[in-house]
């Protein structure tokens, strides 16, 4: 059984692409038949981003909406090379990814920035995908869920209203791989964290939280995991760059 929640799909497009390639992927995509009963989010690179975001209301395409990758949670000042939420806010991106295992492993964010970026984006305006997974060898030791719950625990200390959050499972050992989880493997961790949910936040907040899963989706494997009770969608990287994309957003169709 299929959850009872809509499909939420993310392209998470990493640091990859040109102006031009950029606008040929929302070319595609708009020229595509997509279920309208999935929301679609895409994180162009930052240099991207407001290029992709005027594309798309060029094109007046309602349920494709844009994301950043990033963000600080300082409002402005001295930053180098930082976005803040509310320049996000200001520049009407109404997306931004946090805690991606890429940021947290190669660009050593722990817990407690996850949280407190997590924290100003939901105060600036912001709905946030938040990312958690183990790695391999917390998997192998078998931390998975202490590990994601640990994760979560952190961002529920400084946050209190997760109604605009989406979770984003993406165990780490999946990502880039060709390695995907297992529709039984991803539902058994995605039913302990709306569990973790129910007992943090309360049955009616947890039956609502979208609880996405990441780590090599692609369009052969998206429609089976897509049947499982807790998976409400997708963050996709590198098929979000392929025409498959489309596949994977029309997975319930
Ligand atoms: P992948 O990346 O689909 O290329 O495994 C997923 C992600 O990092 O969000």
């Amino acid at each position: 059984m299929s959850s009872p929640r809509g499909l939420f799909v993310g392209g998470n497009w990493k640091m990859n692409g040109t102006l031009d390639s950029s606008k040929k992927l929302i070319d595609h995509l708009i020229a595509s038949k997509l279920d309208e009963s999935t929301e679609i989010v895409v994180a162009p690179p930052f240099i991207h981003l407001l290029q992709v975001k005027d594309y798309l209301q060029a094109s007046s395409h309602p349920n494709i909406k844009v994301s950043a990758q990033n963000a600080y949670h300082k409002s402005s000042g001295a930053f180098t090379g930082e976005v803040s939420v509310d320049q996000l806010v200001d520049a009407q991106v109404p997306w931004v990814i946090i805690g991606h295992s890429e940021r947290r492993t190669l660009f050593g964010e722990a817990d407690h920035n996850v949280a407190e970026k997590t924290k100003a984006a939901l105060e600036a305006g912001l709905s946030v995908i938040l990312c958690i997974g183990e790695t391999l060898e917390q998997r192998e030791k078998d931390e998975t869920v202490s590990v994601v719950t640990r994760q979560l625990n952190a961002v529920e200390q400084e946050v209190k209203d997760w109604s605009k959050i989406v979770v984003a499972y993406e165990p780490v050992w999946a990502i880039g791989t060709g390695k995907v989880a297992t529709s039984q493997q991803a539902q058994e961790v995605h039913s302990e964290i709306r569990k973790w949910a129910a007992s943090k936040l309360g049955q009616s907040v947890a039956n609502k939280l979208r609880i996405i899963y990441g780590g090599s989706v692609a369009a052969k494997n998206c429609k089976e995991l897509s049947t499982q009770a807790d998976i409400d969608g997708f963050l996709v990287g590198g098929a979000s760059l392929k025409p498959e994309f489309v596949d994977i957003v029309n997975a319930r169709l």
